[in-house]
Order: C-alpha cells, then structure tokens, then sequence
C-alpha cells in the first residue's frame, strides 16, 4: 500500500487540464448494458473506479476493449451472468448502477447489497422501491437485491422521497426500455445525470426533463450503440481551484466546465480569489493574499455539493476568521476533521456542523485518509502545512483523482508516492 509524502508551504502556481467526470463516467459505462450494439466511451477518467466498472462488466462476461487514449467500445451481446458480486460491490458502490439496466434489458439482476461506508449508513430501498413500482419482483436475500420482471417494466410515476443521484440514474435507465411513460418527480439535477440522460439520448431513449426535477421517460423497444464523450469532472476541478486558493496561490484550470461549478466559484470569491472564466477554463488568483474563512451548507445541485465540504473544510483551518461547514446529505462526513485537528487545526463538531476557526498555520503530521473526499481535504491540510506530512490509505484518492501527485507538481507542489 502506498502512501503519499507532502512537503508544504508552497504556493501552487500553474495550468492543469482536468479529468473525465468519475460520477458520469460510472453510470455510462452500466448504460452500455442497455443495448446489444457498441458504445463508445470517450474521455474516460484514469481511475480505480472506472476499472472496477469495467471488471464488473468482465465478470458479466462482456469484454470492453480499451484503446490508448483510455477510450472503451462496449457491447454487451456476449453477457453471460446478470450479478455483481459482493467482493466488487463492497469496493465501490456506484456498482448498483448496473441493477436498473440488468433488469430492463435481461429481466433479472442480482446485486449484492452495499453496506455501510465511511460517511454513513447509504441505504438503497429508493432505487428498490422505484423498480418495485415499475412491475419488477425484488428480494433482499443472503446480502442480495435479487431482481426479477416478466416482460418489460412497466411506465410509472414515481416520487422520490429523498434526491438521490444513483437513484435517479438507475430508475431513468430502467424507464428507457420500459413499456410506457416513466415519470420521476424529485428527481436529482446534478449534471452527471444529465451527461448520462444526454448519452442515453444518444442511443435512442426518449428523455426530457433532466436538468430539472422532473424526469420524463418515454420507453422504447430497443436502444442502440453511439459514441459518446464524458463531461469534465467538477469535483476534480473544484479540488484543484481550493488547493490553490488555500496556498494563496495561481491556477488554470483547462478542459472543464465553469458553468457547472457556480456555487463552488462564488464561495472561493468570497474566499478572496480572484476569478476568470471562459468556455472551458477557469483561472483563480489569490495574488499571494491569505484567504478569508467561509461558510457553507452542502445540499443537492445547484446548491453546495457534498463532495466539496472537506477541502472547504481544509482551506478554512487556515483561513482568516471562523467559518462553519453545515453537512445535510450524508449523516457522518467528518472523519477528515479529527486528523486536520492533529495537525494543528482548530475544528469543532456539533452535530452536522463543524466550525472552524482559522489558524496562522497547521503542522505536518502522518494522517490517514478515510474517504474520497476527505483523502483530497488532508492532500490540501498537508499543502498549507509548515512541514512534512504523510497521508496513509491513499488508495482512496486513486479511487477518484486521477495522478494526483503528478498535477499537483505541474502546479510546484513538493509530493511523492512513497511505500508504506
Ligand atoms: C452520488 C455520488 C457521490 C455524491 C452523492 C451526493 C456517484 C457515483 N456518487 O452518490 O459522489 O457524494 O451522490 O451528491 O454519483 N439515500 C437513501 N436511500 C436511497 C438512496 C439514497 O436514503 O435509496 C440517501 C443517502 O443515504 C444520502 C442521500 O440519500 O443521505 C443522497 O445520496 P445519493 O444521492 O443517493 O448518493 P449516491 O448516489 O450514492
């Protein structure tokens, strides 16, 4: 297991391009079992994810062909098995993506049930429940979803109880092969649901409405194979304008999206940073200055994404002033704080809010990442630290962030791999 060494104190100056968009990425690829001709996946993000994805297919018995560029051609017509197993389940649980297209195309799916994870208990009965209504018979049994519809699902109008983006992305797959009008209210409007309705437009599906939260689905017969090119990641692009942003430093970012990162860039205004946007770049400047504390509320697109509070939480332990981080998607999204405080930091928890007040610096520390997210908020904690520090468990950032080290030495950062 590999660990990463961060030498900090140094201002971030440079241009990076960004990745393909994990969380759209993700669903695309299950969306490939829809149809029997090939889909091209292009601007595929290089992550552990993404080949836990595309072994889950393997062990279907679909075989993606990867090209150089990590461009995939999928056609499901050789799929042998309709499960996804515990041991890949349990590794990444974007896996229930596969149940709604399984069970649309094959009328049956077996998909174990993800368990608890590092930031709360992520149950699944919506997407269950949606299917359900839909027409399909579903038994939880032995750590199992096994799914099964005689013909086609059915059109339904279903209401989601809570926005949920998985949800929403497996109940919109299952309706395009559906007989009738699906329509989900409450629907998820962030825009990896709308890049993944826009490619399954693309293969034929009769969609309108995503972007907003109510999706209408028309079902079809069949859908058919298309090319098609993944969005920019804006977490990815989020992380990197922060770590600058913290370091009082420079960035360009180039290949991603401004447009879809609103409520991010008007927070690092208010952080200080002087911002630029065109087309597909956006430039921050700090011009040196210590940055102001924030104060934020994470909720569902358009409003403060959840897997940005972390690196928001990093920026403001050396912010000036106090700043509180208000989490209201997931139930336990903090373990990042308690290492942050060994550092130096001055963070509270109460309840599903942290305040934290900002001191002049932290200390290097040996830390270890305990998610995603939080692995990218200590990366950054150790950036703004006076000395070295070491983040432990990095396979959750490989899980995410594609060559983390080597974009963050294009943009000076003193960081290497190091074995544990
Ligand atoms: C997706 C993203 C993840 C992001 C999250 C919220 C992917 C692959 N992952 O996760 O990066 O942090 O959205 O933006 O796209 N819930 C239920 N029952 C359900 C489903 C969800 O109670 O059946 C709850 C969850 O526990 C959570 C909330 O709804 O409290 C939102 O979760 P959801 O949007 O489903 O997250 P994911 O789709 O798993």
């Amino acid at each position: 297991m590999d660990k990463l060494l961060i030498n900090g104190g140094i201002r971030l100056d440079g241009e990076i391009r960004i990745a393909g968009a994990k969380n759209s990425a993700l669903p695309i690829l299950a969306a490939t079992l829809l149809t029997q001709e090939t889909v091209e996946v292009c601007n595929l993000p290089h992550l552990y994810d993404i080949t836990t994805m595309l072994e889950l297919l393997g062990c279907m018995g679909v075989q993606p062909i990867i090209d150089e560029k990590l461009n995939v051609e999928v056609n499901s017509s050789t799929i042998k098995h309709f499960n996804a197993p515990y041991e890949l389940v349990k590794t990444m649980r974007a896996s229930i993506l596969v149940l709604g297209p399984l069970l649309a195309r094959y009328g049956e799916a077996e998909v174990a049930l993800p368990g608890g994870c590092a930031i709360g208990s992520r149950p699944v009965n919506l997407h269950i429940n949606a299917l359900e209504a839909m027409g399909a018979q579903i038994a939880v049994e032995d750590g199992y979803i096994k799914a099964r519809t005689d013909g086609r699902l059915k059109g339904a109008h279903i209401f989601m109880d809570l926005v949920t983006v998985t949800g929403t992305e497996n109940v919109m797959m299952a309706a395009t092969l559906a007989d009738g009008i699906t329509t989900i209210e409450n629907a998820a409007r962030e825009p990896e649901v709308v890049d993944l309705a826009n490619c399954l437009i693309k293969m034929g599906a009769k969609i309108k409405g995503h972007g907003t939260d109510t999706i209408v689905i028309e079902g079809v017969k069949d859908l058919h194979g298309c090319s098609y090119s993944v969005m920019p990641d804006r977490i990815e692009t989020g992380t990197y304008l922060i770590a600058a942003a913290a370091t009082r430093g420079y960035i360009k970012v180039k290949d991603t999206r401004p447009d879809i990162l609103e409520s991010v860039l008007s927070k690092l205004e208010q952080v200080g940073a002087d911002i630029k946007v065109g087309d597909n770049w956006i430039e921050l400047d700090m011009h040196n200055q210590r940055p102001k504390s924030v104060s934020l509320r994470t909720a569902p697109y358009p409003a403060f994404p959840t897997d940005m509070q972390a690196q928001f939480t990093a920026l403001n332990t050396i912010a000036r002033g106090t700043g509180s981080i208000t989490e209201t998607v997931f139930e336990n999204r903090f373990m990042h704080v308690h290492e942050m405080n060994r550092m130096g930091a001055s963070i509270q928890v109460e309840g599903n809010t942290v305040i934290v007040e900002g001191v002049d610096h932290l200390k290097g520390a040996p830390v270890m990442a305990t998610d995603l997210r939080a692995s990218a908020s200590l990366i950054i904690a150790g950036l703004v630290s006076d000395s070295e520090t070491s983040v432990d468990r990095i396979y959750h950032i490989d899980r995410g962030y594609e060559c983390i080290e080597e974009k963050l030495q294009l943009l000076g950062a003193k960081i290497r791999r190091v074995p544990s």
